[in-house]
Parts: structure tokens; sequence; C-alpha cells
């Protein structure tokens, strides 16, 4: 497949990183800090517009009904709220007043909207925002098509995210995103100098949703990503801002910001479960989790020991799309370039299979596993009870499955035809969305998964 230059650039603009305006930009040496980092996130317009708040306000001429009905009738600030819920919005902490923008988008002060980080990474469980949490709501092609449609109308000029999107999927299904495609993309464009050659054409894109894993646990890994083949350092973060207008100086300018964020990223904790605990149970649980679980979850507690693996493909058996899609070609060039200083930073070319990741605060982030296919802890432990199709409630928290509320079905009911609506349902049936592997639950019984399951919330 062969891209021209206009393609690239609405593609290198996708996944929304792109500091062109960045004001917050200290060159040279500076120690890292956390409480910069978040700021950076909440207050820098990184990238041109996405739209603005009269673009916001008719999104629901857009939809379908009955939500159309119900928001026409809806009086300003409701409908705002039924505008969030419908693109999976997430209500910034401190917005009071409703009129802030989004967690994960910026205000540039004129009234526009600039996505960043944590339109992806800002999320919510049982109705609390927790900035670092996956944003398991998003509805980003959705949003992005609506917005489209609405500038349409309003004769507002097209930008990167409703043009990119055109060529290249944004999800699809709601709460993932295809966010590892859009870095292999950026990366093609560039020789591992980071000089553009526009000549340099990408691999084959298999197309897949990734559900991004809780920041909280970045601080105990050694390597980034579901496969840990990269480094955990500024310089990755930033593939995603490889515009091919973008120079290595500019890049070299923006780094300490990378470092800013990644401090912040580090800094976080992992929430409490807020619901009982039956502590008796979970102890028991503990026992099972250690014999079992720990040699490649390591063990938590005061004492707690982890240790990052890599577990085989074969082994593992979830879904391999996500595995699959990058390709050690792709890694090649990071190891060989800029990205890990020349080799300096350790990348990993031949990556066996997916990271074990800490299990720490698990509760909170459903759904389970890389792509996202598994909607509670104890549909993980159940191996063959796992829904083939399954639709979450918009803040539903459910306490004896320890995940999401959801309804469970064999297909998705022939009745939902619209594309939004179809986003809704996850399909495990789908590429890239098996909720099949990790097998390991089967050796224990019912008691000792009851028990597992309770010591889990502990975590
Ligand atoms: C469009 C959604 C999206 C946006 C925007 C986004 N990310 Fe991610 N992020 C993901 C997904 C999905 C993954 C998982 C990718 C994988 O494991 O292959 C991820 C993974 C990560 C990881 C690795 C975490 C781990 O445990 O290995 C870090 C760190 C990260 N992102 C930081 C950032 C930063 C910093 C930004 C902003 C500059 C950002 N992301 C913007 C979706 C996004
Ligand atoms: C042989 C190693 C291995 C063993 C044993 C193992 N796991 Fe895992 N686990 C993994 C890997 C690898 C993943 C990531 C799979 C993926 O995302 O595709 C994972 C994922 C998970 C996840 C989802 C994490 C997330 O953030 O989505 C949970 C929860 C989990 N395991 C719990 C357990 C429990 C409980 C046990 C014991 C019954 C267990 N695991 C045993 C390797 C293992």
């Amino acid at each position: 497949m062969r891209f021209e230059r206009r393609r690239m650039r609405s593609l290198a603009f996708l996944l929304g990183i792109c500091l062109v305006t960045s004001t917050a930009v200290v060159a040279g040496d500076r120690q890292p800090s956390a409480a910069r980092g978040y700021e950076i996130l909440r207050t820098h317009p990184f990238l041109p517009p996405d739209f603005d708040e009269e673009i916001l306000a008719a999104l629901w001429t857009t939809w379908p009904e009955p939500e159309r009905s119900a928001a026409e009738q809806a009086d300003p600030a409701t409908r705002r709220k039924l505008t969030f819920s419908y693109y999976g919005l997430i209500p910034a902490p401190e917005d009071t007043d409703g009129t802030r923008p989004a967690l994960g988008y910026v205000s540039d002060g004129q009234g526009n909207w600039i996505m960043n980080c944590l339109a992806c990474h800002g999320g919510k469980v049982a109705g609390k925002v927790i900035p670092g949490l996956p944003n398991s709501h998003t509805a980003l092609q959705t949003l992005t098509e609506d917005v489209r449609m609405v500038k349409l109308t309003q004769k507002k000029r097209l930008t990167h995210l409703d043009l990119g999107s055109l060529k290249i999927p944004l999800n699809a299904t709601n709460g993932t995103t295809n966010a590892v495609i859009f870095g292999i993309v950026l990366g093609t464009y560039r020789r591992p100098d980071m000089s553009v050659d526009l000549t340099r054409t990408p691999p084959p894109l298999l197309h897949h949703d990734v559900d991004a894993p809780p920041f909280w646990n970045v601080r105990k890994k050694t390597s980034l990503y579901a496969d840990g083949h990269s480094p955990k350092t500024p310089r990755p973060l930033m593939q995603f801002i490889l515009l091919p207008e973008v120079p290595l100086e500019t890049l070299t300018k923006w780094e300490p910001d990378f470092a800013d964020l990644l401090a912040w990223i580090e800094s976080l904790e992992p929430p409490k479960y807020p619901f009982a605990i039956n502590r008796e149970l979970a102890a028991a649980g503990e026992k099972v989790f250690n014999e079992t679980c720990a040699r490649c979850h390591g063990t938590y507690g005061p004492h707690g020991k982890y240790e990052q693996q890599t577990i085989a493909l074969d082994e593992i058996g979830t879904d391999p799309a996500r595995w699959n899609s990058l390709t050690p070609q792709h890694r090649q060039w990071m190891k060989d370039g800029w990205v890990s200083r020349f080799g300096q930073d350790p990348v990993e070319v031949n990556p066996s299979g997916y990271v074990a990741p800490p299990l720490d605060g698990i509760w909170a982030s459903a759904p389970y596993f890389h792509n996202g296919s598994v909607p509670t802890l104890w549909h993980l432990l159940h191996v063959n009870s796992r829904p083939v199709v399954w639709k979450r409630t918009e803040d539903g928290y459910d306490q004896e499955k320890v995940g999401l509320e959801v309804e469970s079905f064999d297909k998705v009911p022939s009745h939902v035809k619209v594309a939004a609506h179809r986003r809704r349902y996850f399909n495990t049936r789908l590429t890239g969305k098996s909720a099949a592997g990790h097998t390991f639950p089967n050796v224990l019984d019912e008691t000792e998964k009851r028990a597992l399951l309770e010591y889990l919330k502990t975590l």
C-alpha cells in the first residue's frame, strides 16, 4: 500500500500528540517533575484544535434516535452531560461548573478543544474519575465522524483527525483504540536518525484495538507496551509526534516535557477497592495466588516482589493481532535510531509474546487483557464462561464478578444497525478481539477461585 504525502500528513496527526504549540518547553538539563508533568497534560495545547465549543454543542444533531430526541428536549447542561456520555468524554476532576473541556482535552483559551494523552489515559470506574486509568469509555471514531459532519454543516475546516480517520480506523469498539497502528505509520517516514523520507512505505497494516494499560503500573515495569519491546524513557513516548514537519531540533527541545510526563506517570498510586472486602476469604485467596499466579505476576503486600516477564504467545494464547501487528523491522528501526538514543536504551527486537503485567489496582482497570476483551475478573478466572459479545453499562460496577457491569449476548443483536451503536458491543469474534487464552485458572476449583477473586480486590 502506498501512502501519498497528504494522506501521510493527516495520519501523522492521528494520535493527537503533535506538539505544535507547546509553550512549556524549557530546553537543556532539568530534573523531571511529576507535578509539572500533570500540569503540562492539563493545560498545554499540544495540538492544533480538534473542534470548538460551538461544534460540541451541535454534535447531538447527528445522533440516531432515541438519543437525538432526548438531547433535543434537554436543557443545555443536561445536553452537555449526554454528549460526554455519548462519546466517552470524561469530566475533568476540576470541572465543578460544567464549563471546562473533558479530561484528555485542553482549551486554547479561544473555545477550542485540543486532545492529549489523557483522552486515552484518563478514565472513570464506578463513576469516579481517575487520571492514569485507561479511558474504557472512549468512542473516538464516533466522535470524530460526528465532528466532521458538524464541521461540514458549520462550514469549518477539517483537521487532522477528521481526515486521518477516513483512512485509518480510530477504533472499532468503544473503550479501546487502534493506537499501535498510528505509531507504526508515523515511524515509517523517518529514517532511524529522524530525517524525513516520504518514499518509505509502511508495512501491511493490521488494524486492531488495544486497551491502554493503567499508568500506575509503569513504575514497576522495566520496559513499555504489551510486548515490552520499548525502553522506559521519554523518547518512545514521542513516537507519535513524528510529523514530517517537526524537525529533530524541535523533538530534542520537547524531550524535557516528555521526561516530566513520564515522571508523573511513574508517581501514580493504584486506587484502593472502594467496596467491602471479606479479609478472611482474601487471605485464603492470597495462598492460591502465590501458588498459581505469582510466578508470572509477582507477589503483593509489604514484601511484594515483581519481576517483569514476557510470556511466549503459544503459552499465553491470548489474541495474537497486537503481537503480529508490530514487525521486527519496526523494532529494529527503534533500536538503530534516535528513539533509543542509537541503541543506548535497550530495545527488544524479537519479543516472544506479551508481558505479564503487575496486578496492582486490577479491580479498577477492567476490561482485561491487552485488547480489553474480558469484562470482569470472574470471567478471567472462568475461562469457558467468557461472553462472546458484551456491552457495558455506563457506570455500573459489578462487585460480585469484580469489573464492568455488562450484558452478555451470543451475537450483536440484529436490530443494532447504526455504527455508533454497534461500537458499544465488544464482539470477541472480530479480528484482534478474541477473549481466548490465559487458561492458567483452569487448575483451580470453584472454592479456590472464589477466594482468589476476593484477594484480587485487595491489590
Ligand atoms: C489514542 C489513544 C492514546 C493516546 C492519545 C495516548 N496513548 Fe498511550 N497508550 C495507548 C495504548 C492503546 C497503549 C498500549 C499499547 C501497547 O501496549 O501496545 C498505550 C501505552 C502507553 C504507555 C505504556 C504503558 C505500559 O504499561 O507499558 C505509556 C507510558 C503511554 N501510553 C504514554 C502515553 C503518553 C505520554 C501519551 C501522550 C503523549 C499517550 N500515551 C497518548 C493509547 C493512547
Ligand atoms: C505463565 C504466566 C502467567 C500465569 C501463571 C498467570 N498469568 Fe495472568 N497474565 C499473564 C500474561 C502474559 C498476561 C497478559 C495477557 C494479555 O494481555 O494478552 C496476563 C494477564 C492477566 C490479567 C489481566 C491484566 C490486565 O491488566 O488486563 C489478570 C487479571 C491476570 N493475568 C491474573 C492472573 C491470575 C489470577 C493468575 C493465576 C490464576 C494468573 N494471571 C496466572 C501471564 C500469566
